[in-house]
């Protein structure tokens, strides 16, 4: 039977709102922390053609850099052609302007195949040309779901891509129930999914390294971007600034191990207690008390500072973390919220709640 029409058109417009596409410098800032960590490995980016991709032109062009083992991408159908930031789009039977066909790639070994003296972008093109085995049409649409792309992900060791933000959660679900490696991108706000978060607090996904500023998205021309300031468009090109978009990783960084330096003492008068949380009121990251014993509810930027030798994540002020940790900490049934300052009337505060490991009790 065929779906109801509104729900089609959501989904459709769900789906439009996934295509934007990661800017090479936005790839090369963060990648450049892991170098180590990809030698000899097997790299997946599943939600990722290759003809408009930063990923895989990334990995293609730092092949040999990496010391990469294997460089797997797949395509999905649903996904539109922006434009081409690689003009492939000559290669005959692989791909034409007008139809979108999910491809396959797999690279196992980037030389000069074009003999022009250097080891570049223009041998990837080459081998996409003349070698019919590295390019092949998926069977399916290339959902990252479907059988053929759990196959190929069992045999990565490492996911990096900037997948759909409207199937986050599932995209996550599927890297952790496969026991994989990753570097992804996603919105700020999902450190608050309750599965996000409850991965975050047992230390299995934490940040990468650039998670400040902004960072510009290309997007569709006819990308839909009500606010102006959000949109800029360079030499023809649409770009979307979409809020705070950050790294979410499983692989080891320095950044992680380095203690988040306090010079705050507490003080009753400047850090107040919730009255329906058995914790206090911290606003900035930066003014967490270096001598305090008990909960302290912080905003979530604290994330980005997480060092869990220094800390422990004990939960989060929303009402949705039903884990004996809050529930510990709750004290009014009847605000189970966001925090409420004494004195104050509205449950106002989402913040994380933390503990400072090295403060005794
Ligand atoms: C946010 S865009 C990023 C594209 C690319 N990875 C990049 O960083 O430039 C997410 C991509 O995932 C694709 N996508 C959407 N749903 C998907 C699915 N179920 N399986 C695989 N890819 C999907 C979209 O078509 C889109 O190209």
């Amino acid at each position: 039977m065929a779906k109801p029409l509104n729900k089609n058109l959501h989904r459709a417009h769900r789906a439009k709102k996934d295509e934007f596409y990661t800017q090479l410098v936005d790839i090369e800032k963060e990648l450049k922390h892991y170098k180590e960590q990809f030698r000899n490995k097997i790299v997946y980016c599943n939600c990722d053609d290759p003809f408009e991709s930063n990923f895989f032109k990334y990995f293609a062009a730092n092949f040999n850099a990496l010391g990469l083992k294997k460089l797997i991408t797949t395509s999905y159908a649903g996904s539109p052609i922006t434009g081409g930031q690689l003009s492939l789009f000559d290669v005959k039977g692989l791909k034409t302007a007008k139809k979108k066909e999910p491809l396959k790639i797999e690279i196992n070994e980037v030389k000069d195949f074009n003999s022009d003296g250097a080891i570049s972008l223009k041998d990837i093109e080459w081998l996409l040309k003349h070698d019919a085995n590295v390019a092949t049409p998926l069977k399916g649409d290339g959902d990252f779901r479907s059988e053929e792309c759990i196959e190929l992900l069992k045999k990565a060791d490492i996911v990096v891509t900037n997948p759909p933000f409207s199937l986050f959660r599932e995209y996550v679900a599927q890297l952790v129930e496969y026991d994989k490696k990753f570097l992804i991108l996603g919105d700020q706000n999902a450190i608050t999914y309750k599965e996000i978060f409850k991965l975050i607090k047992e230390n299995k996904l934490w940040l990468g390294y650039d998670n400040g500023g902004t960072k510009w998205f290309q997007v569709p021309n006819d990308y839909d971007i009500p606010t102006e300031s959000r949109k800029k468009i360079v030499n023809g090109v649409k770009y979307f600034s979409m809020g705070r978009i950050l790294w979410y990783t499983n692989l080891d960084t320095t950044k992680r191990h380095e203690e988040l330096v306090l010079y705050k003492k507490y003080t009753p008068e400047e850090y107040p207690d919730y009255s329906n949380y058995d914790a206090i009121e911290v606003s900035r990251v930066a003014d967490i008390p270096m001598d305090y014993d008990g909960v302290m509810g912080v905003p979530l930027t604290f994330i980005d500072k997480y060092n869990p030798d220094q800390f422990e994540i004990i939960g989060q002020t929303h009402s949705g973390d039903t884990s004996p940790e809050v529930e510990a900490l709750r004290k009014d049934p009847n605000h189970r919220h966001r925090g409420i300052v004494k004195g104050e009337k509205k449950e106002k505060y989402a913040r994380i709640l933390i503990r400072n490991k090295k403060v005794k009790k």
